[in-house]
């Protein structure tokens, strides 16, 4: 699939890659604690708080892992005016992302909030606002995006379906002309048209193709293209690896297998490493085995992670 020697030609041209990600931002929180009794008000558990974590969620953690491979990455989208959106900037800034947030007072910073205790997760919280952003805002995203797009080689719109990608969006992410990565939401499949590739999971290929179960992913798959008018598809299938599609191919990437620790994050650590190999130049067979061997890499590691050049070079045989 990929030498080792071409692994090292393609990593180590990371640097030189630019990267626009699009996309829903989430500020992921963790509530760490101990239970120790019931409480007296209702048949729940008591959490009793230890320690408050922050992290970098949705589209964030897409060019998080972008940043960590030395990428150039700028991340545009929507924030509240309130504290959780000028964390996040601090978050981003901190890992050398470059930001691209617009305020919107009539929503809140998207946060999600787990309660973890006895090393498992009693319970998520989520703070959102799934509206499509406002025409106003739209366009300062747009004015915002405007100005830096000239540099980018590639365009990723990772949506988790919050409101910021919307049809207007994607028809001006069109008309720039640069190849578009899209990580999708299923129920948004009609924005998806003509882009240059998609990284579905199984599932979710099944649910934007709209057949069921006795189709073969081969056949969802070349559905999809058709349906979409796209050139190139990726979809992971967890712990058999990858099916892409490429000029009428369908190429099968396995995974190692892998104990694995903690799966989220993975999707978004193959939409990263495909559009930086791709940005420098790899195959898309190269640059989706890259991402094969960092998203095996990631969902063995406790808590959402990334990988550095160093290590993704470590893990090509
Ligand atoms: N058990 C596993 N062993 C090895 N690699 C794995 C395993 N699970 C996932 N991966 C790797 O991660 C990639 C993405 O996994 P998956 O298809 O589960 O994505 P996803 O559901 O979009 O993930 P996410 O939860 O981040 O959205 C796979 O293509 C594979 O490279
Ligand atoms: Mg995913």
């Amino acid at each position: 699939m990929i030498t080792k020697d071409r692994a090292k030609e393609i990593i180590s041209r990371f640097n030189d890659a630019n990267i626009l990600v699009v996309g829903d931002l989430i500020l992921d929180k963790y509530l760490w604690g101990d239970v120790e009794r019931i409480s007296p008000e209702a048949p729940v558990p008591v959490v009793d708080v230890k320690k408050e974590t922050v992290n970098l969620g949705g589209a964030c953690n897409v060019a998080w892992n972008i940043a960590a491979l030395k990428g150039n990455v700028y991340i545009a989208g929507v924030v509240g005016k309130d504290e959780n959106g000028r964390i996040l900037e601090f978050l981003l800034k901190e890992k050398n992302i470059n930001p691209i947030l617009i305020k919107d007072s009539s929503r809140p910073t998207t946060e999600k909030t787990r309660i973890l205790a006895v090393s498992q997760q009693l319970m998520r919280i989520d703070r959102e606002n799934r509206r499509k952003i406002s025409k106003d805002i739209l366009e300062d995203l747009i004015d915002n995006i405007d100005g830096v797009i000239e540099s980018v080689d590639v365009v990723i719109v990772s949506d988790y379906g919050k409101g910021v990608i919307t049809k207007e969006l994607m028809d001006y992410l069109r008309e720039i002309g640069k190849p578009i990565f899209v990580d999708p939401k299923p129920s948004n499949v009609e924005l998806y048209h003509k882009v240059t590739i998609m990284t579905p999971n199984k599932k979710e290929a099944y649910e934007l193709a709209k057949l069921d179960r006795d189709n073969s992913i081969e056949r969802v798959g070349k559905f999809l293209m058709e349906k979409l008018q796209m050139e190139q598809l990726l979809i992971t299938l967890g712990a058999e690896g990858m099916a892409l599609f490429v000029e009428d191919n369908i190429i099968k990437i396995p995974a190692k297998a892998k104990k694995v620790y903690d799966v989220t994050g993975a999707g978004d650590t193959v939409i990263s490493v495909l559009a930086l190999a791709k940005a420098v130049g790899g195959t898309w067979e190269e640059s989706a085995s890259l991402a094969n061997y960092a998203a095996g890499y990631v969902v063995g590691e406790i808590g959402t992670a990334v990988v550095s050049q160093e290590k993704l070079i470590e893990l090509v045989p």
